[in-house]
């Protein structure tokens, strides 16, 4: 984003405030079977989450000569940095007889041995042992046996794992399939530095609701004074958001009461990040809630279609170990916040799935503040069609 786009959603914001009106759209109605249709979540698994780019690490995870296995919509994934710096994503299963290679988290080592009978693969995935080879495996062509490789790249901050980008003669397409799935978002992401920043602290949690419910809540402003009334609505503004569809993903700026101080200083001294929170979505797995000086991470992982993983990472300015105990505490206070008010979301998208499965509710209802919400609807319809 230009200082010049700043300085205009900025300016959108004030005449928002001014006005107490939030962005609006048509008002439509949407079937319940998008959240509790098992053939629904099928086709949005195999049709969106198996083919986007996903985020899957921040850059920070990720040291030269390590490894870090996370979930993701194709199964567990094993992300390798090598001595040069090179980011490699690979199905975590052995070539030999399918064994999981990996069975923990991560750590700091230049190969990875397999747990069954120990055949031993570089970070590079070339399978680089096999014990008593001569013996058990005289013919074996090892050039062939690497591990079975996914195409990824790190950009944005994030390292992507993209099922679908090829490798060509003249490069590498998963860079291109990234910058062509987030579009309009580019220019944001680049403005938000998210390379510079460090993974501070990470916490998974499970939800039994649908992954769209969840994301919902994040692309409207309407519930804010009355479902986070207890903790954070008293310090922003009654239902005033500028919300922008970018592409098929989305961008929600909602002012807090620090915007009629910064209103008042000369256009040099406003800064965007100084009185707002900045809801992006984009679509596949990324969450980001933009505040002054860090950024919260959601990781969306959809495992049924009342069942949903999220992951809520603090992104920080300092690294971890550098951290003094004041600016720890104060991270640490900024997430237990951050997971307080989130929790306030997600407990009420539960109780709708559980409530919608009733089935006595048919379709749901959403105002004009909610147009992002069937938007948001059409641009997942955009990949697997109607419903
Ligand atoms: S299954 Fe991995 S070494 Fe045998
Ligand atoms: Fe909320």
């Amino acid at each position: 984003m230009t200082p010049q786009q700043e300085q205009a959603l900025l300016k959108a914001c004030i005449a928002a405030r001014q006005t107490k009106t939030t962005t609006s759209g048509p008002p439509s109605q949407i079937d319940t079977q998008r959240y509790l249709s098992a053939k629904r979540f099928l086709q949005e698994l195999q049709g969106l989450w198996q083919r986007v780019p996903t985020v899957v690490l921040h850059t920070s995870e990720l040291p030269r000569n390590s490894y870090q296995a996370r979930d993701t919509a194709l199964g567990r994934v094993i992300f390798t940095r090598d001595e040069e710096g090179v980011v490699r994503a690979f199905h975590n299963v052995c070539r030999h007889r399918g064994s999981q290679l990996v069975t923990n988290e991560g750590a700091c080592e230049k190969r990875l041995v397999c747990p069954y009978h120990a055949w031993t693969y570089g970070l590079d995935g070339h399978l680089q042992g096999v014990p008593a080879e001569s013996q058990c495996f005289p013919d074996l062509d090892k050039s062939a046996m690497g591990l079975l490789a996914i195409p990824c790249v790190e950009k944005y901050g994030f390292v992507w794992l993209c099922p679908t980008a090829t490798t060509t003669a003249t490069g590498d397409t998963a860079e291109q399939a990234v910058v062509a799935h987030v579009g309009e978002m580019a220019a944001d992401l680049e403005w938000l530095q998210l390379d510079k920043l460090h993974v501070c602290e990470s916490v998974p949690k499970t939800w039994q609701a649908n992954w769209k419910l969840l994301v919902e809540g994040g692309i409207e402003t309407y519930h804010f004074a009355v479902a986070h009334k207890k903790t954070i609505a008293p310090f922003f503004l009654n239902n005033i958001a500028v919300t922008d569809q970018l592409g098929q993903h989305f961008r929600t700026v909602i002012p807090n009461r620090a915007i009629d101080q910064v209103a008042q200083l000369p256009e040099s001294k406003q800064r965007l990040r100084a009185c707002t929170h900045i809801n992006y979505n984009v679509l596949g797995s990324v969450g980001l809630l933009v505040q002054d000086e860090h950024i919260d991470w959601f990781r969306m992982r959809p495992i049924a279609a009342d069942q949903t993983e999220i992951t809520i990472t603090s992104l920080v300015p300092t690294a971890k170990d550098e951290l003094s105990p004041d600016q720890a505490a104060h991270w640490q206070k900024n997430m237990a916040i951050t997971n307080t008010v989130l929790d306030e979301d997600f407990v009420i998208g539960e109780g709708i799935q559980r409530s919608i499965a009733q089935g006595a509710l048919t379709s749901l209802q959403f105002g004009t503040a909610e147009w992002g919400l069937k938007a948001f609807n059409d641009s997942v319809d955009a990949y697997i069609g109607p419903l």
